[in-house]
């Protein structure tokens, strides 16, 4: 059984994911706003990674992987967005992956095989209107995917998923109506939104031994949005 750190297990895609690994895998998931308890395979603890200095005692020697799953969605015009909007966005989306990613990586050293697992959107590389302030920071994701799975080879693998909307917490307000739902469904090729499984199981797979060859990359799980006009 391989040991794996989902941060931000208590909601959507990360509590998909962590319900996955859980089936054959230890798993230390962290929540922040929305407690959840240990389960079986599971343990689970307190993060909140805008924290200065995060408390990251709870991190077992050795990790086989870890995917890092608070994001944000604020949609408005730019000219609405602060200077400081763009800084917390940041903080959050990137700068947090970056304060696990450098906490953990001794413990992924020591793993064979060892995999991170990101996530950025699929607005990042096409254009949405009001998207701007998600797209800046997941811009900055596929960036730092790419950069640090040439730093990593050949000993941890990076990747990134890149989802359009999917259904979780996150995406409330655009999906809180069966209206909204279909709408948004319509716009995708193959005319259904995500659900937190379609992208976790692509987490799990770049998570696992069976993705061994595969870094440096961004994977579109997005209902054909960004390939398919
Ligand atoms: N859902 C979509 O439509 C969509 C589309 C494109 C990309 N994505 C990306 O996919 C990833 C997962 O999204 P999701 O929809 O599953 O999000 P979600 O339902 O909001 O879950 C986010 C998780 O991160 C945790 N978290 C939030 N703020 C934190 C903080 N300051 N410190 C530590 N943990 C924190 C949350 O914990 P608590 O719940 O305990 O507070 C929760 O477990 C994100 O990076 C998101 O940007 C999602």
């Amino acid at each position: 059984m391989k040991n794996y750190l989902v941060v931000g297990h208590s909601s959507g895609i990360g509590k998909a994911l962590s319900a996955k690994l859980a089936e054959s895998h230890y798993v230390t998931g962290t929540y922040y706003k929305n407690e959840v308890a240990s389960f079986q395979n599971v343990s689970s603890h307190y993060l909140n990674v805008l924290d200065e200095q995060p408390d990251f005692s709870f991190l077992p020697d050795k990790l086989d992987g870890l995917a890092y799953c608070p994001g944000a969605i604020q949609l408005k015009p730019f000219a609405r967005f602060k200077e400081d909007d763009f800084i917390a966005d940041f903080k959050l989306q990137v700068t947090g992956a970056i304060k696990v990613i450098q906490h953990c990586l001794p413990a992924l050293k020591k793993a064979e095989n060892s995999s991170i697992v990101l996530f950025s959107t699929v607005a990042a590389r096409l254009g949405f209107n009001f998207h701007s302030l998600v797209s800046t920071s997941k811009g900055a994701i596929e960036g730092l995917t790419k950069a640090l799975a040439a730093e990593l080879a050949p000993t941890v693998r990076v990747n990134c998923i890149a989802p359009s909307i999917t259904n979780t917490p996150l995406a409330y307000s655009l999906l809180n109506t069966q209206e909204k739902i279909e709408a948004n469904a319509q716009r995708h090729p193959l005319k259904k939104i995500g659900t937190p499984a379609d992208i976790a199981t692509m987490a799990a797979y770049l998570l696992s031994e069976e993705s061994q060859w595969i870094t440096g990359q961004i994977f579109s799980v997005d209902g054909g949005m960004s390939s398919i006009k």
